[in-house]
């Protein structure tokens, strides 16, 4: 019998190709630059499923490009590159990876949230120079972190996880969300939900962690940032387009903030070039959850995902199992 045919835009970790090779004939992308628009709908024409990368797009095109398609998994928690709507239309399964990472993007969201308050990379971009001329008094003096309040945006796993660390430090920790968290939660993590209007007013910091939708798509506006602490900060490890980075670069220019931390950008791999030349910004290029565990974790599960459909279970991750009364 002839193998199901699927292409992954990455060659993936050993551990994930051991889990699709047993099943399926693959098209492996290898080459060091990422897979072209022109050559991902060329080779996705005769393919029974996908294995892709959030920077792929999962749209109406490609879907009319690839008539055999069943599946399309995406290495990723956000899933914002898919139109599973489009997906749903065709029949296709559209499935992502949740949970595997909430750890690893907290820490790193911890990981920015010191560096930016403590002015981690201006000190090392010093050491670096040679003109450090030794200590000083009010050398590269920042934020505390200890006692202050952290605002976590978007209360799910990650977000959750991000407040659950605060707690070695002592921090008072706000939250808003659309959804209220159950009180048992909020008592062990020591969480306050609070209006977003509040959330802005009061947090030292500002953690996102809300999904790409069109109610989250510049929710960090010219109007937010100017209700922020002049002394606070901004940490984004979600996406991109929830900051408008024009606005971020003005509130930065005018002192309405005092520094930015940023994983994700509104129109990545480009950044705002007025955030480049900034010292009181540190520039991550979207790597919160690449541990190497966690990135072979989501890989994995995305060839699990591809390799239950092909085996008439219903994929764990499916975004859209419900709508195409998958069993
Ligand atoms: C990374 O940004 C992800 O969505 O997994």
């Amino acid at each position: 019998m002839t193998k199901p045919k699927i292409l992954s835009t990455r060659p993936l970790f050993p551990a994930a190709r051991a889990v699709l090779d047993q099943h399926f004939e693959v098209d492996y992308w290898a080459p060091a630059e990422r897979i072209t628009r022109e050559e991902l709908l060329k080779r996705v024409a005769d393919k029974d499923g996908l294995v892709c990368l959030l920077t792929e797009k999962v749209d109406q095109e490609l879907l009319t490009h690839a008539p055999k398609l069943r599946i399309a998994a995406t290495v990723s928690v956000g899933y914002d590159n898919i139109d599973v709507a489009a997906c749903t239309r065709g029949k296709v399964v559209a499935t992502h990876t949740p949970g595997v990472l909430d750890d690893t993007t907290a820490d790193f969201a911890w990981t920015l949230l010191m560096a930016i308050g403590r002015r981690l990379l201006e000190g090392d971009a010093w050491m670096r120079s040679g003109t450090w001329p030794g200590w000083d008094l009010d050398q590269l003096v920042g934020g505390d972190v200890w006692g202050k309040t952290l605002g976590v945006l978007g209360f799910g796993r990650i977000g959750r996880g991000v407040a659950r660390r605060a707690l070695g430090f002592n921090m008072r920790v706000i939250y808003s969300d659309a959804v209220r968290a159950q009180e048992d939660v909020e008592r062990e993590l020591k969480a306050e939900y609070v209006e977003r209007d509040t959330l802005f007013r009061e947090s030292d910091f500002i953690s996102l962690h809300v999904p790409l939708l069109p109610d989250t798509r510049h929710l960090i506006s010219r109007e937010n940032l100017g209700k922020m602490k002049h002394t606070a900060y901004l940490v984004n490890t979600s996406r991109g387009p929830v900051v408008d980075e024009e606005a971020l670069a003005e509130a930065l220019e005018s002192k309405k903030i005092a520094g930015a931390a940023l994983d994700v950008y509104e129109h990545e791999p480009l950044v705002h070039p007025a955030l480049l030349p900034r010292r009181d910004v540190i520039l991550a290029p979207h790597i919160a959850s690449a541990s190497l565990d966690t990135r072979t974790k989501m890989a994995v599960m995305a060839a699990q995902n591809v390799v239950a459909l092909f085996e008439g279970r219903r994929p764990p991750h499916a975004l859209n199992a419900d709508a195409l009364g998958l069993k």
